[in-house]
């Protein structure tokens, strides 16, 4: 039978001290139906970057935990902007998850023009992060990346096999001028 998952709630979002948060749009609810899909694979840890208002993170937390155990459950997210750490703060507190966000800077700067500037293709923060992912994947580990078409995501999937990280569009769409594709990785059989 198929699980139905709770919807998140961020009712608090987009206003008074969290009106400089990315608020979930299209991407966001794309990554979400992409996790949602793979929702049977069991996971027990995730790192979460740039979180914003954090429901995604919730969703992942709600799809691990039909699975596991709170106590076999790990989970770390991040923001550069503090306002976005607090507001995936309260959005865990508001649906009962417990979470503690930390605030990181990969680069760049740290207020609401961060969640779209993101420099060149808007690559600038991803190809810091790209290098580091083969370092931070476990054997059975799976990596999820949202996409534009700008981002060049074809070369994305060719870098990272470059490690030895097979990458694989899982679903896409188009929202008004933008051509979204969630990206997933594993780690190829040979490696
Ligand atoms: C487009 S928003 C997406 C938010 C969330 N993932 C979602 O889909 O609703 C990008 C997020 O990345 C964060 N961010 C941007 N640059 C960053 C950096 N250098 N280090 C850490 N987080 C960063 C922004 O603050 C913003 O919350």
């Amino acid at each position: 039978m198929a699980v139905s998952y709770p919807t998140p709630v961020y009712s608090h979002a987009g206003r008074g001290e969290f009106s400089e948060v990315y608020e979930p749009a299209e991407d966001s609810f794309l990554l979400i139906d992409a996790l949602e899909k793979d929702a049977e694979c069991v996971f027990r840890s995730w790192l979460w970057l740039w979180s914003g208002v954090g429901i995604f993170v919730i969703c992942a937390w709600s799809f691990s935990f039909v699975h596991v155990s709170l106590s076999n459950l790990k989970y770390i997210c991040t923001d550069v902007n503090a306002a976005a750490a607090k507001c995936t703060a309260k959005t865990a507190s508001c649906n009962s998850v417990p979470l503690q966000p930390v605030i990181t800077n990969l680069v760049g700067s740290s207020g609401i023009e961060a969640a779209w500037a993101g420099g060149e293709r808007g690559r600038e923060v991803l190809d810091r992060f790209l290098p580091v992912v083969p370092q931070l994947l476990s054997k059975k580990g799976l990596f999820y990346l949202i996409t534009i078409i700008e981002n060049n995501p074809d070369e994305i999937i060719s870098i990272l096999g470059k490690s030895g990280l097979m990458g694989e569009v899982c679903l896409s769409t188009r929202a008004g001028n933008e051509r979204l594709s969630v990206l997933r990785f594993m780690w190829s059989k040979e490696t």
